[in-house]
Parts: structure tokens; C-alpha cells; sequence
């Protein structure tokens, strides 16, 4: 689908990174009372990349963005624009511009986008309507997250769940055809409290009138049964809605990239669709959760190791706090 401006979409590069250090589970059971069993059971996950102190996320964004750079043969000027998908900035002011300057991306606007585990879908819809409508021909995307800062590490009910990483794609545009061919947004705020990172303020006196609220973020807490739920209904809506955007029936998808939260949530969404368990990519086992990061984690390896060839169609979505979700449709490749 060409847009009327006549200027499409190509996803032509992708790139990956991930902090060097791992810890599998049965290491992970030395910290709560959890097992291999347990774990590789309920989610399919077998370790997480954990940053160490002293990684921004800037680095592991700025590497996998150098990376994409590299496949899709351009360099850090001739970007237009960075979007970074994040809910776990280095700065709460932004991040993105970091990022554009550890690239040398000095022609570049930059910005973080802040959607959770559908930040790197929202991402994509996004940069694809500055392209569109002919504003910047050139985008980076950025999904990455370290959440091991923002988990708690004492609750087993999510620390074993979710890990760290980053992931990019390059998205530049093209008079004579459209690789975005559709997509599904959702969110619903009434459900925010079945997963939260929130900010609790407390009150500090100022003047003897006069409060403000001072206070922290609290760990990530999460209702595991009610987004696990959440997931299997709406997810398989959304990537239904987005294919009859594109006009294509679930047969013509090549591949189904979910976001990586859960291989029973993969399980479940690819059964109700009817797409065949060797067309869904799963990488949780080595990465486990990564948020906004893990959908193009997850593509990277795809593309690197020969699975998606160009011009596959490729199914994606995204879900998680917000609540959030959506799906986009898209070709690979120029
Ligand atoms: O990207 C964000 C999206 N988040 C998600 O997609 C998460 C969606 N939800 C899920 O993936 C699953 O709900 C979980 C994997 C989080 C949990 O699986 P579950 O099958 O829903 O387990 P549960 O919460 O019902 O817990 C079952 C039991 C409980 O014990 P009791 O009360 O039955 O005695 C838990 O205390 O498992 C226990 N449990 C654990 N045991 C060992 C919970 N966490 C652990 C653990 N190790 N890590």
C-alpha cells in the first residue's frame, strides 16, 4: 500500500547487543527461591544477559544502532532521525540524544518513546509517518532496556522473568513501493495496575503552605495471570486487524515475531491464529524478557543467520504495561 504522498517504507538494516555478562537459572535460584524447572516451564526462559554497573543504556542502544547502520551500508550522518523505545532511559530528560551523540549522529533529531513492551512497534508506526509524509528519509529505531535496574530482585514472581538488551532497525524511504503494509495500535490505561514501574511521590514540606512530592520509582510489580490473559486475547485482535489493513491472509505471513515475554503466550497467540510453530521466532531462552528490545533482538538473529530473506513478510507485536499493544505488518528488506 503506497501512501498518497508516494513515499514508502524499507527496513533495511538491523542490528543487535547485549551486555556480556549472563546468568542462567540455576544461578538465578541462588538468589531467589526459584528453579530451572520452574522457570523453563512457565516461560520457556534458560538465562538473561544483566548489565553491570557500569553499561548505560546508551551503549548497548548506540551499538546495536551502529550495527544496523552498518547492514543497511549507510553511515551515522546520514540519519534524520532517532527514536529510541525505552522505559529505562540513563536520563529521564531523554536518552535518545545520548545515543546520537555516542553514534556521532550529529544531523540527526532524537527522541525516546516511552511504551513499554510495545515500544519498538509504536516506534516503528511512528518513524513510518515521518518518512510518509516526506519529512526525514532516514530513521534509526531503537529498542533497548535494562530492566534488571528496575526490577526487584527479592520478588521471584518477576526477577527471573525479564533480562537486558538492545535491538535497532534502520527504516529509510522509497518512491516506488511500501514494506510497512499495515498496522493495529492499542492501549488501555484503566488496566495500568496489572504492571506498573511507578513513581511514588512523598510529601516534603517546602514552606509551612507549601508540599511537594518528593519520592522514588518503585520496582516493577506485576499481576503475571491477568497480563498473561490480557495477552493471548488481544494480541491475536490486533495482528488480525493489522493483516486486514495490509490485505493478507495469516498464510501469507512468513514469519510471526512476538514480543518475547512468554513461550507459552507465543504458543497460545500462534495456535489462535493458525500459524505453524516453525514460522515463530523465539530467542527467549537466551535473553528472556528484554522489552522494548526484544522484538528486534529477535529479528536481528533472524536476518543474521539466513531465516527472513528479503522481501518476507513479517508479523510483530508488541504488549505489555500501559497496558499497550499492537501489531505491524511488514516486508524485510530494500
Ligand atoms: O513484557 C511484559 C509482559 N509480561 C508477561 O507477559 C507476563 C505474563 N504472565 C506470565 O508469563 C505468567 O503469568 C508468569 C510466568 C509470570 C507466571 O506463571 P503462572 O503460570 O501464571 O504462575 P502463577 O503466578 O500462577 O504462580 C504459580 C505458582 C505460585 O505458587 P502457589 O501460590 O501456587 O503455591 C507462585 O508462588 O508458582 C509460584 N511461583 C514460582 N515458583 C518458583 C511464582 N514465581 C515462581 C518462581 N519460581 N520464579
Amino acid at each position: 500500500m503506497l501512501q498518497h504522498s508516494g513515499i514508502g517504507v524499507a527496513i533495511t538494516g538491523s542490528g543487535s547487543a547485549a551486555p556480556l555478562t549472563s546468568l542462567d537459572n540455576q544461578g538465578l535460584s541462588q538468589v531467589v527461591d526459584t528453579s530451572d524447572e520452574w522457570i523453563a516451564s512457565r516461560t520457556g526462559i534458560r538465562q538473561r544477559h544483566l548489565a553491570d554497573p557500569a553499561v548505560y543504556l546508551r551503549q548497548l542502544a548506540a551499538e546495536a544502532g551502529q550495527r544496523a547502520l552498518d547492514m543497511a551500508g549507510i553511515s551515522a550522518l546520514d540519519v534524520d532521525l532517532i527514536v529510541l523505545a525505552t522505559s529505562t532511559p540513563d536520563d529521564l530528560f531523554g536518552t535518545a540524544s545520548l545515543v546520537q551523540a555516542e553514534l556521532g549522529a550529529m544531523k540527526a533529531v532524537a527522541f525516546d518513546l516511552t511504551a513499554a513492551c510495545s515500544g519498538f512497534v509504536f516506534g516503528m508506526v511512528t518513524a513510518s509517518q515521518f518518512i510518509r509524509t516526506g519529512a526525514y528519509k532516514t530513521v534509526l529505531l531503537l529498542g533497548a532496556d535494562i530492566l534488571s535496574r528496575w526490577v526487584d530482585w527479592s520478588d521471584r514472581r518477576t526477577c527471573v522473568l525479564f533480562g537486558d538488551g538492545a535491538g535497532a532497525v534502520v527504516m529509510q524511504a522509497r518512491s516506488e513501493s511500501d514494506r510497512l503494509l499495515g498496522f493495529e495500535l492499542r492501549s488501555d490505561g484503566n488496566q495500568n495496575s496489572c504492571l506498573t514501574l511507578a513513581y511514588q511521590p512523598e510529601a516534603k514540606a517546602l514552606t509551612s503552605e507549601l508540599s511537594v512530592g518528593q519520592g522514588s520509582f518503585h520496582p516493577i510489580t506485576m499481576n503475571g495471570q491477568e497480563v498473561y490473559r490480557f495477552a493471548i486475547k488481544r494480541v491475536p485482535e490486533v495482528i488480525e486487524k493489522a493483516l486486514f489493513k495490509a490485505n493478507l491472509s495469516v498464510e501469507q505471513v512468513d514469519w510471526l515475531l512476538l514480543h518475547q515475554a512468554n513461550q507459552r503466550i507465543l504458543d497460545a497467540v500462534a495456535q489462535r491464529l493458525t500459524v505453524p510453530p516453525d514460522k515463530v521466532l523465539s530467542n527467549m531462552a537466551k535473553y528472556g524478557n528484554t522489552s522494548a528490545a526484544s522484538i528486534p533482538i529477535a529479528l536481528d538473529e533472524a536476518v543474521r543467520d539466513g531465516r527472513i530473506k528479503p522481501g518476507d513478510v513479517v508479523a510483530t507485536a508488541g504488549f505489555g504495561a500501559g497496558l499497550t499493544w499492537g501489531a505491524a505488518i511488514f516486508q524485510w528488506g530494500n
